[in-house]
């Protein structure tokens, strides 16, 4: 990665350090091949076992999604907003650009549903998964790589995406109102569309702040 960002750049570095979550999406079709190939590109993921237990819900019915985002919305009047409200800004922010978050984060609550196509990844729990609480815990582990994956293909396409989980505040409400069958867990929406705004870098801190060596607490010399 340059220390100027190249937009244009398919390398895998500059797509990495550019896939933020872009939350203002134009409601204009995606082309259905563009989603098969962040489906594939979800797929190649790892997970546990290769037993790929995951499930992905290609979402494009508006009383499906709107169903959904009423419930979004509530997480987001109830529990998540007045987080917001109070929190203070995270490493690699300030107190601008985590108001313009938070203004982004409430579009995104007020829009959901419009985002053309959603990717609901879900884990199939009928199959192989014991009920130990241990195993469930380990269940997401199995599919947030694919997610991953998916968000960084949306992005090398040009397409806007981000990762929300906030529907699992009010998970068995939202999971009934993506009509999920028995023993089907949902686990992430990604929200896709062309987006309104551009692409640029992520906020993050330093790796000084998030890297020890050895201990935890005990900085690793490599990092200036
Ligand atoms: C586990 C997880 C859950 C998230 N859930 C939501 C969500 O429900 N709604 C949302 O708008 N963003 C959600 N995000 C996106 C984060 O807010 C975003 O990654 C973070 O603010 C960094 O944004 P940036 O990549 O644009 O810098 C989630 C991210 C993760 C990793």
């Amino acid at each position: 990665m340059s220390s100027t960002v190249d937009l244009t750049s398919a390398d895998v570095f500059d797509i990495m350090h550019t896939t933020r979550a872009m939350r203002r999406l134009k409601p204009d079709p995606v082309p259905d091949d563009l989603i098969v190939k962040i489906l594939d590109a979800g797929i190649r993921a790892p997970n546990g076992g290769n037993a790929q237990t995951w499930h992905f819900v290609v979402v494009k019915d508006a009383a499906i999604k709107k169903a959904v985002q009423v419930i979004y919305k509530k997480a987001y009047d109830e529990i998540i907003g007045p987080r917001y409200s109070s929190a203070a800004p995270p490493p690699g922010s300030d107190e601008a650009k985590y108001h313009r978050q938070h203004v982004a984060v409430e579009y995104l609550t007020d829009h959901y549903h419009e985002a053309p196509v959603w990717i609901v990844a879900c884990v199939n729990h009928s199959e192989g998964l014991s009920e130990q609480t241990s195993l469930i815990r380990m269940a997401g582990a199995s599919v947030y790589p694919a997610v991953q994956n998916m968000l960084l293909a949306a992005r090398a396409l040009g397409l806007g995406a981000s990762l929300t989980t906030r529907h699992m505040c009010f998970a068995e409400e939202a999971d009934a109102a993506l009509q999920l069958p028995a023993g089907y867990l949902s686990y992430a929406i990604l929200p896709i569309g062309y987006p309104m705004g551009n692409f640029g870098p992520t906020g993050r801190g330093s790796l000084k702040e998030f890297v020890s060596f050895d201990r935890v607490g005990e900085p690793w010399d490599v990092l200036k």
